[in-house]
C-alpha cells in the first residue's frame, strides 16, 4: 500500500505486548502457542507502519524480569527469537525496515547474539521503519548499564562531570539512535509500565487497551494512532 504520511500522528511508537498467555489458556492451549500466535502479529504491525505514518517502532519482546518464568517457557521463547530472526529476515530488507535490538545481550545465548548482529548488519542500509526489538530489555537496567559507561568515561578524562546534563545521558542508553516515543500503547488490559523505555516515555502519550497480543490488528493500531493525532501535547508548557 501507498505511504500515507499523517503529520499530527506519532513518529514513534512503542508497545508492550502483553497477554499471549491468556490467550493461549483461553483456548487450552500452552503459553508458547501464545507466543507463536504474537510472532505472527509482530509482522503484521511492522507492515502496517508506513500506512500510519509510524517510522520508529519499538517492540517489547522479553523483559530483564521474564527470566523468572519457567525454564521451559523462556527456553521456547529463545527458541522463537531465534527461529523469528531465521525466517523473517528477508522479507524484513524486502520491506526495508530496519532492524534494531536494545537491552542486555551478555545473558543471552551466543547463537541468538550472532542472529541478532546478522540481522543489524543485513538490514542495516534500510531507509525505511525502524524497528526496535527490545530483548532482555529493563528500564532501570538500561539508565544503570549507562551510568556505567558514564563513570567509566569520567574516569577516563573523556567527560567532565560538569557537563553531565539531560543530552548527555541518553547519548549512554541503548536507544542513542532512537528518538523518544510519542505513544506507548500496552495491551490485555494492565495500566503498567513494567519498566518499559522509562527515561525515553517521559512526555510520551500512553494507551492501555484490553485487546489480548494475539488478537491485536493493524486496524485496531490505526485507531490509536489516529487518536493520538487529536491528542494536544504541551510538554508542560502553557499553550500559546
Ligand atoms: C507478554 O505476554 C509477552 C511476552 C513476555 C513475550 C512477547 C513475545 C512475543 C509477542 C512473541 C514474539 C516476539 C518477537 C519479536 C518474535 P504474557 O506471556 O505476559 O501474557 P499473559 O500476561 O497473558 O500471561
Amino acid at each position: 500500500m501507498a505511504r500515507k504520511p499523517e503529520p499530527t500522528g506519532p513518529r514513534h511508537v512503542a508497545i508492550i505486548m502483553d497477554g499471549n498467555g491468556r490467550w493461549a489458556t483461553k483456548r487450552g492451549r500452552p503459553r508458547l502457542f501464545g507466543h507463536q500466535a504474537g510472532a505472527r502479529r509482530v509482522r503484521e504491525i511492522v507492515s502496517a507502519c508506513p500506512d500510519f505514518g509510524v517510522d520508529y517502532l519499538t517492540i517489547f519482546a522479553f523483559s530483564t524480569e521474564n527470566w523468572k518464568r519457567t525454564q521451559t517457557e523462556v527456553a521456547g521463547l529463545m527458541s522463537l527469537f531465534r527461529r523469528y530472526i531465521i525466517k523473517e529476515m528477508q522479507q524484513f530488507v524486502a520491506e526495508n525496515v530496519r532492524v534494531r535490538f536494545i537491552g542486555d545481550r551478555a545473558r543471552l545465548d551466543a547463537r541468538l547474539r550472532g542472529l541478532m548482529d546478522e540481522a543489524e548488519k543485513m538490514t542495516g542500509h534500510c531507509t525505511g521503519t525502524n524497528l526496535t526489538i527490545a530483548l532482555n530489555y529493563g528500564g532501570r537496567d538500561e539508565v544503570a548499564r549507562a551510568t556505567q559507561r558514564l563513570a567509566q568515561d569520567v574516569a577516563a578524562g573523556k567527560l567532565d562531570p560538569a557537563d553531565v546534563d539531560e543530552e548527555t545521558l541518553p547519548k549512554y542508553l541503548d536507544t542513542c539512535l532512537l528518538p523518544d516515543p510519542d505513544l506507548v500503547i500496552r495491551t490485555s488490559g494492565e495500566a503498567r509500565i513494567s519498566n518499559f523505555l522509562l527515561w525515553q516515555s517521559a512526555y510520551a502519550e500512553y494507551e492501555f487497551i484490553d485487546t489480548l497480543w494475539p488478537d491485536f490488528t493493524a486496524e485496531e493500531f490505526g485507531k490509536l494512532v489516529g487518536n493520538y493525532g487529536g491528542r494536544d501535547r504541551r510538554f508542560g508548557a502553557v499553550k500559546a
